[in-house]
């Protein structure tokens, strides 16, 4: 792995970093000598995930849908690991329906973890964040959220409503030194995507055939990312939608 970044002294907050890109996005930070926070759902997984990474890296469990919980694991985290200095929004489920078959329960599910969840934690944190006058906070949206995506209504809808939150927030939050990005995955290789491509290799095969890269991202490029945007190699840049997508959509 390439650390070119120095985190010392920092503390970011992952969300859904149990597995997949969250936790490589922790691992990367944990590398450039930041302490991180990995929250899941996930009980078992985000402990494992953690003590792999030793030290400087603590779970705790936490759904994004309970927004009423999330003033408490924030408070808890500044009290007990430190101040906050980052912030990754990664925390995220996908939904293959379309607008007509999609049901309210789904639908309110898919809004309460892609897009609440987001909001929620953003403002928790930015209650400490803000008077510090500094931060990176990063969204992770998805290809879907630039380019759309069939039969995926309240996916597209979410990871296209984090771009807007992400440029909502750049602005708001510029006079007090805090950037906000979103980042937009192509197609990587995770649980996520295996699971939507399950028993049919044929359709993966042709899809990355379609990708300019011609093979699906590993979580770590997306990881380097997060870690670029939330250093001072990245000090003027916000309030963008940064697609790592091996040139997917260049070549739609
Ligand atoms: N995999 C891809 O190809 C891809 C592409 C573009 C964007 N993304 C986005 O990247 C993010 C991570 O995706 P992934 O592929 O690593 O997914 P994943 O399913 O492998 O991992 C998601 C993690 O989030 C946790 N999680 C789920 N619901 C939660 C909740 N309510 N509260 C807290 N944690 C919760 C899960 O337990 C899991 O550990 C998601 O936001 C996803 O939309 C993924």
């Amino acid at each position: 792995m390439t650390t070119t970044h120095n985190f010392e002294g920092r503390v970011f907050v992952v969300t859904g970093s149990a597995r997949g890109l969250g936790y490589a996005m922790a691992k990367r930070l944990v590398a450039s000598n930041a302490r991180v926070v990995l929250t899941d759902i996930d009980e078992a997984a985000v402990e494992n995930a953690a003590a792999e990474l030793g030290e400087a890296a603590q779970p705790r469990v936490s759904n994004v849908e309970d927004t009423a919980a999330l003033p408490k694991l924030v408070e808890d985290i500044e009290r007990q690991i430190g101040p906050i200095f980052g912030l990754v929004n990664n925390a995220g489920i996908f939904n293959k329906k379309a607008g007509w078959e999609i049901s309210d329960e789904e639908w309110e599910t898919i809004l309460r973890i892609n897009l609440s969840g987001s909001m929620a934690m953003t403002r928790e944190c930015l209650r400490y964040m803000r008077p510090r006058k500094e931060g990176a906070i990063v969204m992770i949206s998805s290809l879907a959220g630039l380019a759309g995506l069939p039969t995926s209504i309240g996916y597209v809808t979410t990871k296209t409503a984090v771009i807007g939150m992400a440029r909502s927030l750049a602005t708001d939050l510029g006079p007090d030194n805090i950037r906000c990005n979103a980042i937009c995955p192509g197609v990587i290789d995770t649980e996520m995507t295996r699971k939507v491509f399950h028993g049919d290799p044929g359709r993966l095969a042709k899809l990355q055939s379609r990708i300019s890269l011609p093979r699906l991202a590993q979580p770590e490029e997306i990881a380097s990312m997060v870690a670029f945007l939330c250093s001072d190699d990245a000090a003027y840049v916000t309030g963008q939608a940064i697609a790592v997508d091996g040139g997917f959509a260049a070549g739609l």
